[in-house]
């Protein structure tokens, strides 16, 4: 039996919010962008290909975590819970707690990117045809309402894998994982990967795939803005720049301008300097103890944490209240 409903399109936000955007950030100095605008259907399959890359170690890390205790993962969040996916993508890790879980349970995937919404639910309703599936297009860091028809339903846990919370500053972490809390109400739980911090040397072959993917991923967005805004400018004169900044803690992307150029978009143009940056995205890593303390300032308690013998990454189980029994952290 199929039970996926047809998805719910949360268009809260006013349709010109990537114009709107582009140029206010085109405006600034120093030029950034949130890196939500990375994710139209080219860049989530450009997204996709990074995670194939021997380079890019976050996704095979988190998923042999999940392939080793999801089981455990999922006695701890409960078989019957609603599972609330923020930026679920394509979903490839879901089905290492979807096994898990009962008929009882149901399944929120939330995505701003709608072909891969529904190609992912649609794949993952096939494998689990007894879980309840809600599909929502929406953008998470606009915390969306849940569909109505998952009130009063069973125990709510976000499971927010990738370490994608990474891409939001520390303060808007917490914001993030403040407003997390409230989503899934005093019992709710929270699944969450985080990438740590490790050796530059792995961090930067990271976003520097050596076949380019996140390069094309990167010079993607400017691509966006010549697909959907019209935008003139030379994508061959801006260059893919990624590195460490260890006094941060976190990856920078940027987009480098080659040479004296102009943006135009409809009667608007922005001069780059050969040399200037447009800031495309940071991604911030975290050892155990600064989780922690980001975890608690967001009103969570850390029960669990699961981590791979290398200590690359960590999936952390958080719970809204404190007397759950708390397990020691786990190498495998
Ligand atoms: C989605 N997010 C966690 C990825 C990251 O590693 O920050 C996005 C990404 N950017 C470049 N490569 C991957």
């Amino acid at each position: 039996m199929m039970r996926s409903e047809s998805p719910v399109t949360q268009q809260d936000a006013d349709d010109n919010d990537f114009l709107d955007t582009v140029c206010a950030a085109l405006r600034q100095h120093p030029r950034s962008i949130p890196p939500k605008f990375f994710y139209d259907a080219q860049g989530s399959q450009l997204f996709d290909l990074i995670c194939t890359t021997p380079e890019y170690y976050p996704t095979r890390t988190e998923t042999g975590i999940l392939q080793r205790h999801g089981a455990q993962m999922v006695e701890l969040i409960g078989k019957d819970c609603v599972l609330i996916e923020l930026g679920s993508g394509s979903a490839t890790k879901t089905p290492l707690l979807l096994q898990h879980l009962d008929s009882a349970a149901e399944y929120v995937p939330i995505d701003i990117c709608e072909p891969h919404l529904l190609q992912s639910t649609a794949r993952l309703q096939t494998m689990y045809p007894e879980v309840r599936m809600h599909p929502l297009c929406a953008d998470y860091t606009r915390m969306p309402a849940l569909p109505e028809s998952v009130e009063g339903r069973g125990r709510h846990v976000v499971f927010f894998p990738g370490s994608t919370i990474g891409n939001c500053n520390p303060d808007e972490a917490v914001a993030l994982l403040r407003h997390v809390a409230t989503l899934v109400g005093e019992d709710g739980g929270l699944l969450l990967g985080v990438d740590c911090k490790k050796s530059p040397a792995i961090l930067n072959a990271a976003y520097n795939d050596a076949a380019g993917h996140t390069a094309a991923f990167n010079i993607n967005l400017l691509e966006r803005m010549q697909r959907e805004l019209g935008a003139e400018l030379d994508v061959e004169q801006f260059e893919h720049y990624a590195y460490y900044n260890a006094g941060l803690g976190r990856i920078e992307m940027h987009l480098i301008s080659r040479c004296a150029q102009n943006i135009t978009i409809g009667d608007e143009t922005f001069h780059f300097e050969a040399g200037e940056s447009l800031h495309t995205e940071n991604s911030y890593k975290y050892n155990a103890q600064e989780f922690q303390r980001l975890a608690r300032a967001a009103g969570w308690h850390l029960k669990t944490t699961w981590r791979d013998a290398d200590g690359y990454f960590e999936v952390h189980y958080l719970s809204r209240r404190a007397t759950e029994p708390h397990h020691l952290p786990q190498r495998s």
